[in-house]
């Protein structure tokens, strides 16, 4: 082997040890949790990364004993040692640190967390270390080698450990940086708290040599008879059988792997396939085997289409009776199953066949029931408002997050809207933006209809939608806000509006703030009755509207935002929420929820 090759291989041998291909469908894999107490150190010089002459250790030929990620221990009692995880506080994983410690309430920095951990990795198989998100960058170490850095702080990433794992003693030791910045996705200004942590689950992913990596099982686009995707082996050699089979339909199909471990599929189904729908939210057991591993996953098969201005599911026309949420609950991340259920139910509750998922990617099992209890989703990245669209690199992240998004919910079927963006302004630079996305959404599954919630204008008392970007979307989706941020509540039933766009429209947003329990005449701000009669005249604004195809206010519950400073009122809270912060029902609720029983009575 030349020198150039030896070169070559020395150069992309990290980067191959600890590939990041992301392994989907974590919940049917053999995981053992590496929640619970992990230690944590503040470090806000980030002493323990850096040198006093801003070195960074990692990249240091000789051994950093002062490195945090090298937890060094000596019994040498001269020994200068300035930091001991082992005597340090612990944290909840998954959780943010925000609401888990008071002093670090408003901490934006870095911390580093710690978890010990023994594990015997048994002959011929494989460990992976899986992050279900960390919010905002992480720099991940096992026994003092640095497996990877990840960014983007809502989206799941993993490196293989299994030439590193040691049977007992293990440490992983993760910087976690939430420093807001210009060029991050988001940028350094948004409308909800920056929760720092690992914000999501950690697990130890063991598998076969020759592993079950990805794969897409949905009906293929425009056919409701023929399930088509992909399986993707991870090191998969030719003479690899992959058999998918769904039990319910009949189906049993057994297929050679290529040379890159891909295979690709349409099977053409000839039993009647139950479709899926917010109403029967069928799922069927998909198995895909081969002879080293079999992977189950529970899979609702529904097309998902417009035809002008109409959004058609399996053909039939529908209405999305939606409300957006934030991951928060209580005043914290919304990061356990139950949070989600509690959520979902509420969204139940309102009467929503529709949810969107704002602002960034959220917990995968908030999808996983949404498929089982029934509930079509817009999922999002957080490109919002005022992104670096100029800049090179906010664009990749902004890529790499949607690419991690679309990998991990591809299969559920209640997802039907890929969202590019939330109320960026107008400009050459963030349309070149947008429009790449859009041709990466597409080339990644041009299965959904994409969308993006845009602003509005309005002149003369007319609203104005003129975001030329509505024409690379399948639904205009736009955010106003009237009663609110301008505009009269008496005349807004009388509003004209004009869409130049013969598309199905959505209103991404529209709602008003109160203190529950707040109570007095409909014309005083923050009173629950202000709230109720803002949702009572948009509503009957939006009934009119062009187009109109569905909704989702904003937003299911009060949420922590920074933004937010008004004593005694907001306290820190945005209280546009339908349901408070201590989880009690607003009047608004049940205006909108009346909204909805009316609605849904004439799409029977
Ligand atoms: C904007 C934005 C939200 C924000 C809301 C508000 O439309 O999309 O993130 O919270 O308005 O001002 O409450």
């Amino acid at each position: 082997m030349n020198i150039v090759k030896i070169l070559l291989v020395l150069i992309f041998l990290p980067i191959a040890l600890f590939s990041q291909e992301l392994l989907i469908n974590t919940s049917n894999r053999n995981t053992t949790s590496l929640n619970g107490n992990w230690n944590y150190i503040v470090d806000p010089y980030e002493n323990g990364y850096y040198s006093f002459h801003s070195e960074v250790f990692d990249q240091k030929k000789e051994f950093s004993p002062s490195a945090f990620y090298n937890n060094f221990h000596t019994t040498d009692k001269a020994a200068l040692v300035e930091y001991d995880f082992d005597k340090s506080p612990v944290m909840k994983v998954p959780g943010d640190w925000t609401t888990q410690k008071e002093n670090l309430f408003y901490y934006e920095g870095t911390v580093w967390l710690k978890k010990s951990f023994d594990y015997t990795l048994k002959e011929n198989k494989r460990l992976f270390i899986y992050f279900g998100a960390i919010n905002y960058k992480a720099d991940v170490y096992l026994n003092g080698t640095k497996l990877g850095v990840h960014e983007g702080g809502f989206t799941p990433f993993n490196f293989e450990v299994t030439s590193i794992v040691k049977a007992k003693d293990n440490y992983l030791v993760v910087k976690v940086d939430n420093k807001r910045f210009k060029e991050a996705v988001p940028t350094n200004n948004t409308d909800w708290w920056n929760y720092g942590g690992i914000t999501r689950d950690v697990l130890l992913i063991e598998e076969e040599n020759v592993l079950i990596q990805d794969y897409c099982v949905q009906l293929k686009k425009n056919h409701r008879n023929i399930i088509a995707g992909f399986v993707q082996l991870k090191d998969g050699k030719e003479a690899e059988k992959v058999t998918i089979t769904i039990p319910e339909l009949k189906i049993e199909h057994e297929l050679p792997v290529q040379a890159d471990g891909k295979v690709s599929f349409q099977i053409e189904v000839a039993n009647a396939i139950q479709y899926w729908s917010p109403s029967e939210p069928k799922l069927y057991e998909v198995a895909i085997k081969t002879k080293y591993q079999t992977l189950k996953d529970q899979i609702g098969f529904r097309t998902i289409e417009t035809k002008g201005a109409d959004i058609l599911l399996n053909g039939r026309s529908i209405y999305l009776r939606g409300i957006s949420l934030h991951e928060e609950i209580n005043g914290r991340r919304a990061n356990t199953e139950a949070d989600a259920i509690k959520l979902l139910t509420w969204a139940k509750e309102l009467g929503c066949n529709y949810i969107r998922l704002a602002h960034y990617p959220h917990n995968e099992h908030m999808l996983r029931l949404a498929d089982k209890m029934g509930l079509l989703v817009w999922e999002e990245i957080p490109v919002y408002w005022t992104i670096d669209f100029s800049n090179i690199a906010t664009f990749n992240n902004a890529k790499n997050q949607l690419t991690e998004l679309i990998k991990r919910d591809k299969n559920r079927a209640s997802v039907i809207i890929w969202s590019m963006a939330n109320e960026t302004p107008l400009s050459e630079a963030r349309n070149s933006f947008l429009i790449r996305l859009v041709n990466h959404t597409k080339m990644l599954d041009s299965t959904r209809l994409i969308s993006a919630a845009l602003l509005t204008r309005s002149e003369n008392g007319i609203g104005i939608v003129d975001d030329n970007m509505g024409q690379y979307f399948d639904i205009v989706a736009f955010n106003q806000y009237r009663g609110w941020y301008g505009g009269d509540l008496i005349t807004a039933p009388d509003t004209k509006w004009t869409i130049p766009y013969n598309k199905p429209v959505v209103i991404s947003e529209f709602g008003g703030g109160a203190k529950q329990g707040l109570h007095g005449p409909k014309e005083e701000r923050w009173n629950e009755e202000y709230q109720e009669y803002l949702y009572q005249q948009n509503l009957l604004m939006i009934e009119k509207m062009p187009n109109i195809r569905g909704m989702s206010p904003w937003i299911l519950t009060d949420f922590r935002s920074p933004r937010r400073q008004l004593p005694g009122i907001q306290d820190g809270f945005n209280r546009k929420g339908l349901v408070s912060d201590k989880g009690i029902k607003k009047k608004a609720f049940y205006a909108l929820q009346s909204f909805y029983k009316k609605i849904a009575a004439r799409y029977k």
